[in-house]
């Protein structure tokens, strides 16, 4: 048979609770049963010792008329049913009532005595005192039981009585504790558990019994909060599993679909090219300076998409950054349409560091270039190299007008760019990726109206 476990707890209980009570009951009959007879005992020697001494003198004095009516007095008394009186010589004198009843009888006997201190009354002993003899007779009184026993049975009907009470009582306390103690928080808890099945992780079960069953709960929840953070953690690294691979997916489809846009830009330029050669009306050169324009503005996007498609793969090389960077500066100064004056400062003669020099040459490439876009014909940019303990600090500073407020969070995210078709936004965000995988950083400074520093920082190896 299956059975819940609060309807358990109270079988057990009431099976405990039944078997103490009975075992109690069954003690307490035992005791008042004795209490009842050794009661009606005392009594039946009580009477039998009074008519004893009742009989003395008329016995003595044998006179059957006063044996007589002590021995209806007697009978008067309660549950004695019957009587005899006997002689010395064990003749009876008197037989009253009857000797048996439907109930049973208790039989009680008392020797008539005739020693002569029992007489108070000389005169009713005078003369007759030679004649005493120690025992004169004996007296026998029958009682009968019916009333010892109707009394036992309202003893045993009252005990089983009180007992039946207590247990219902009992039942009733016990059936509500088990249901208040036990049944109601497990219920609470299992509510929490198909919560949680029915997929509900957010619902707290609180318990506050003081015992195991809140203990229990307390481990309940703090398994759903682990629970949770695990689903959690799964999620996100099944979802970054995903995008990763979409990544993966999406890089080497770009990377197919740049090689495949390569040789039809380089197909392009040579087009281009033999199409300059040509005799041409001066419609048909502004025409082919558009088409230049625009091939190079392809051949830069689809550029920039490749690197920053792939994955940085570095080649470290000790490079001594001093000389590197004065030759990048230098190279600006040549294709120069704004003026603009380029200058490289520092203060240390030579800086070892592990580098990438196609990576950091793009880098600075783009820094140089953004900081050139935005100034002014005439004005400076400038690139600075500071050695900051362990680490290598390059500054490219240049006098445009800043970096608005709402861009500063923009600019380093692929795609954002504020130059039109002739940005492609990537610039930046090819510069994080490179100095980020050289375990280093970028970061800038823009006063809007007052000019931008680019700073980038790489961990140095030596500098003098
Ligand atoms: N020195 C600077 N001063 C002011 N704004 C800048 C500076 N450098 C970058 N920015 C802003 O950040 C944007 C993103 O720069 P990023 O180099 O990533 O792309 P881009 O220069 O627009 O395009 P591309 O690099 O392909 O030419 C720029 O469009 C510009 O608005
Ligand atoms: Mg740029």
């Amino acid at each position: 048979m299956r059975l819940r476990l609060a309807p358990k707890i109270v079988c057990i209980f009431l099976i405990a609770e039944a078997m103490s009570l009975l075992t109690l009951s069954f003690v307490f009959i035992r005791y008042g049963q004795n209490l009842i007879t050794s009661e009606i005992e005392e009594r039946g020697d009580a009477v039998a010792h009074f008519l004893a001494q009742l009989s003395t003198y008329p016995v003595l004095a044998w006179n059957p008329d006063l044996i007589m009516d002590s021995a209806k007095v007697v009978m008067l008394q309660k549950d004695v049913v019957g009587l005899e009186i006997l002689g010395n010589k064990g003749q009876p004198l008197v037989e009253l009532g009857k000797r048996e009843s439907p109930h049973g009888v208790m039989v009680f006997s008392a020797d008539i005595l005739g020693e002569s201190q029992k007489f108070t009354d000389e005169e009713a002993v005078i003369g007759n005192l030679s004649q005493v003899t120690e025992k004169l007779g004996v007296v026998r009184i029958y009682m009968g039981l019916e009333d010892l026993k109707k009394d036992i049975r309202s003893l045993k009907l009252t005990v089983f009585s009180i007992a039946a009470l207590t247990f219902l009582i009992t039942v009733l306390i016990g059936a509500y504790s088990v249901h208040y103690f036990v049944a109601r928080p497990l219920r609470k808890l299992m509510e929490g558990v198909k919560r949680v099945s029915s997929g509900d992780l957010d619902t707290i079960t609180e318990i506050n019994t003081s015992d195991e069953l809140e203990k229990l709960s307390n481990a309940f929840n703090k398994m759903l909060v682990a629970l949770k953070a695990n689903l959690k953690k799964r999620i996100e690294e099944t979802e970054y599993e995903a995008m990763e691979q979409n990544l993966v997916i999406l890089g080497e489809l770009s990377s197919m679909l740049i090689h495949e846009v390569g040789n039809m830009l380089n197909r392009f330029s040579v087009i281009e090219y033999q199409l300059s050669e040509e005799k041409l009306s001066k419609r048909g050169r502004e025409l082919i300076d558009n088409f230049r324009k625009e091939l190079k503005s392809l051949q830069k996007f689809t550029e920039n998409v490749r690197l920053f498609s792939k994955r940085p793969e570095l080649e470290l090389k000790a490079i001594d950054l001093v000389n590197f960077l004065k030759v990048i500066v230098a190279s600006f100064k040549f294709m120069n349409p704004k003026g603009l004056k380029f200058v490289f400062e520092t203060d240390v003669k030579e800086c070892l560091a592990y580098v990438d020099e196609d990576a950091l040459r793009q880098v600075m490439v783009n820094l140089i270039t953004n900081a050139s876009d935005v100034s002014d014909e005439g004005s400076e940019v400038r690139v600075a190299l500071g050695v900051h303990g362990e680490r290598v600090r390059i500054e490219v500073r240049d006098n445009g007008p800043g970096i608005s407020e709402e861009d500063r969070e923009k600019v380093f995210t692929p795609f954002f760019t504020t130059k039109g078709p002739l940005g492609t936004g990537l610039g930046l965000a090819i510069v994080r990726s490179l100095i980020e995988a050289h375990g280093g950083r970028v970061w800038f400074e823009s006063h809007p109206g007052n000019g931008t520093t680019f700073f980038v920082e790489l961990p140095v190896l030596k500098a003098s």
